[in-house]
């Protein structure tokens, strides 16, 4: 017996459609699965409506009306605060818990207030423990890189702990001086700390971090790397420094990868001490590198980086410096996966200057659409997406964001640009490689 759809207080739930199931963590989806969407603040507003139609001409022209999609819009944010009062309602938790996946546009965060980030707060409700972004140059978008067509991995960052947990107590707070009061005794009577100190004034967070948090995320990205035949996953970390937070992070990547896939795996150093530096054929290697380092060696050598594992804070600061060398955020996917649940949305915020002028980019909130098509079992879709982005990029019909960078680009509205990428669904030439002409700096590749 499916289990009885909740009631909500305040949605128009589409009568056809079912909801999505999970089974052992993977999706169920039927032929026309219900789909909550959240329009989002600022620019979300511009590029949803884009993107929707796009995603509806997708499966159409993938599975000639067999299979559709049946939106059902859910609220966050200040359209939620106008029509609930309150800027994350139950109702759009409950209906994404029942439903199984959703996609989303992106949310005001004031910074410093008393109001909690509703992307982090609904990540952790819904327990989405991985957020899992692609880094990859797909459509000849400006990239400050030399080669970035040799950036192509996917970061896994683990999305629920971590400094991102939110406890904290302000500098000077009745709580605050409790706990440093607390801590500073400990340190006094524990020898191997003797002379540290917090000082009273000071702001207090907790970072926590987890084994069962820890290798979960470390699971699903060992098995995007075998399910896509990689051969290579890095574990990110500062832990030379926060030695039982991120060393352990380390640590318990490396203990779930030798123990639940020990005959899928070599390390680092069993790779040179029992196989000569050489990976055996069909094996993964699993590696680490701490944060810093990783951070140029991405800029460095992203050739040699296919899937990189890391802790909350080092996943998100990594994330948006990985998405530059691709073109920046305004393209950048992502997807926050748990075990009963998916929500999938745009990396970059409101872009409040540039909302309702029908000037915002939505490559980004399509790339997201993409991934949530391959999550539900349709890469059909997937593939049209991706391709129709790069054909459309790379004729040159761009939106501002990138025309005012490229060479000889058509600037056209976000509602053109979707136009263009209808129109360049039904394209039957070879989808063109991405092209590398930036303006101004014109980019040789190197011989
Ligand atoms: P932002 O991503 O909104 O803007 C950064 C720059 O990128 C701006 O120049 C903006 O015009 C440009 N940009 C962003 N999206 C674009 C698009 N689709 N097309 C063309 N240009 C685009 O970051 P910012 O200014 O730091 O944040 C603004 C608000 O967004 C804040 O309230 C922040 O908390 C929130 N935010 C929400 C996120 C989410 O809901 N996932 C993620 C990041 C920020």
């Amino acid at each position: 017996m499916p289990p009885t759809q909740p009631v909500f207080k305040d949605l128009r739930v589409p009568k056809a459609g079912e909801r999505i199931r999970y089974a052992h963590g993977e999706p169920v989806t039927p032929a026309h699965p219900i789909i909550p969407f959240i329009e989002g603040d600022g620019v979300g507003r511009d590029i949803w409506k884009a993107a929707v139609r796009v995603f509806d001409a997708a499966v159409a022209a993938a599975y000639k009306g067999e299979r559709k999609i049946e939106w059902l819009e859910v609220y966050a944010g200040d359209k939620a605060q106008g029509k609930y009062g309150v800027y994350l309602p139950d109702d759009t938790i409950e209906a994404i818990r029942h439903f199984g996946v959703a996609i989303k546009g992106p949310l005001t965060t004031p910074v410093g207030t008393g109001i909690r980030s509703l992307n982090v707060t609904m990540r952790q409700t819904l327990d989405l423990y991985s957020c899992i972004r692609p880094v990859r140059f797909l459509f000849g978008a400006p990239s400050p890189m030399r080669h970035p067509e040799d950036v192509d991995f996917v970061i896994f960052r683990e999305n629920t702990e971590d400094l991102y947990a939110g406890i904290e107590w302000k500098a000077e707070s009745p709580e605050a001086k409790k706990l440093i009061a607390f801590i500073n005794d400990m340190l006094s009577k524990d020898p191997s700390t003797k002379g540290k100190r917090v000082d009273e004034a000071a702001g207090i967070g907790i970072k926590p971090i987890s084994r069962y948090r820890t290798q979960r995320n470390m699971r699903r990205a060992l098995k995007h790397a075998i399910k896509n035949g990689i051969n290579d996953v890095c574990i990110v970390h500062k832990g030379n420094i926060m030695k039982y937070t991120e060393g352990a992070f380390r640590d318990w990547c490396y203990e779930l990868a030798v123990t639940e896939f020990r005959g899928q795996v070599v390390t680092e150093e069993e790779l040179h001490a029992k196989h000569g530096g050489k990976l055996p054929e069909g094996k993964i290697l699993v590696k680490d590198r701490i944060a810093d380092n990783a951070f140029q060696q991405i800029l460095l050598y992203p050739q040699n980086y296919r899937v990189l594992v890391m802790p909350n804070l080092e996943g998100d600061l990594l994330s948006d410096a990985a998405a530059a060398q691709i073109g920046g955020l305004g393209i950048a996917p992502g997807a926050n996966i748990g075990d009963e649940a998916a929500v999938f949305e745009a990396t970059h915020g409101t872009a409040p200057t540039i909302a309702d002028k029908n000037i915002a980019n939505p490559s980004a909130m399509i790339s997201s659409g993409a991934l949530m098509f391959e999550h539900i079992g349709w890469p059909e879709v997937r593939k049209l997406l991706d391709d129709t982005l790069r054909r459309t990029v790379n004729s040159g019909t761009l939106t501002a964001d990138f025309a005012d960078q490229i060479e000889g680009a058509t600037s056209v509205g976000t509602g053109e640009f979707a136009d263009a990428l209808i129109k360049n669904l039904a394209a039957s030439e070879p989808v063109p490689e991405p092209k590398l002409a930036r303006k101004k700096t014109v980019m040789k590749r190197r011989k």
